[in-house]
């Protein structure tokens, strides 16, 4: 897809991967709608509008994406990036951290999707992008409830796929590693590093996925530093 022009609806522009990508994709002269419950006073560009949303709240994302399609014509790109992360043991989750993040990572997922996919149809154009983690990957101690979200995004985003691809939208699910965001601050043992993938590598990673041609799907998209932990000594 040729970025230039075309428009895109980011959640979770805040910080993080999210604020990256905006970035990125606002140097490719693509018109950028951040939804979110904060923005960031360094996207400051014509091309960058912040329609403030709560995710978890299904009218907010009704009245958001209505505006935008009051003003646009068409949305082609949608990334659900929005999300966040706590770690325990899974008796130790309390019901309030289990559903914000189900709320958040799974059901505002859907909510966004609902709204974009008739005019994508219509349009029979679009790229959707979900976020989901190497924790959709594998189970991992201590991680039960998130990885439960993220296994959901991988469930909705293949079957997605499967739904839409004759409709030529494509449905690219992202599953990266560690990446040196704010994500951890409810992991107060895990503190971010330079090892870590950086969020400006992962949105580069995604606007490449965008501008491939229109017949080139990215499905999935499994990214990981290549020493987590940094060099080992060689031999
Ligand atoms: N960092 C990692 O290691 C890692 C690895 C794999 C996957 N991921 C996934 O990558 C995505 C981005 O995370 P990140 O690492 O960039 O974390 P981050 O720096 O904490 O950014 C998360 C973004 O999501 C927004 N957000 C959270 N809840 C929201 C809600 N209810 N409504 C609207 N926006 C909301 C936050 O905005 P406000 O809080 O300002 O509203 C923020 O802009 C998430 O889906 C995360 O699960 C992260």
């Amino acid at each position: 897809m040729e970025l230039k022009n075309k428009v895109a609806v980011i959640t979770g522009i805040s910080k993080g991967i999210g604020f990256e990508l905006a970035k990125q994709l606002i140097q490719k002269e693509c018109k950028v709608y951040g939804l979110g419950r904060n923005s960031n006073d360094a996207l400051q560009s014509d091309l960058f509008h912040f329609i403030p949303c709560d995710i978890r709240n299904k009218n907010e994302v009704e009245t958001a994406f209505a505006e935008i399609l009051s003003r646009e014509n068409q949305i082609h790109v949608l990334v659900n990036n929005a999300g966040l992360g706590y770690f325990g043991f899974l008796e130790d989750i309390s019901y309030e951290i289990w559903d914000e993040m189900f709320d958040t990572n799974v059901s505002g997922m859907f909510y966004c999707c609902k709204q974009v996919i008739p005019q994508m149809k219509k349009a029979q154009y679009g790229h959707i992008i979900n976020i989901a983690s190497t924790a959709a990957l594998e189970g991992m101690p201590q991680v039960s409830a998130y990885c439960a979200t993220k296994w959901a995004v991988k469930g909705l985003s293949e079957s997605l796929f499967r739904e839409l691809r004759d409709h030529r939208i494509k449905v690219t699910c992202v599953y990266p590693g560690s990446t040196k965001t704010d994500f951890f601050r409810n992991s107060p043992g895990i503190k971010p590093h330079d090892f870590m993938l950086m969020p400006e590598d992962v949105a580069y990673n995604l606007v490449v996925a965008l501008e491939m041609p229109d017949n080139f799907h990215t499905v999935n998209l499994e990214i990981r530093p290549l020493q987590p932990k940094g060099p080992k000594p060689t031999n």
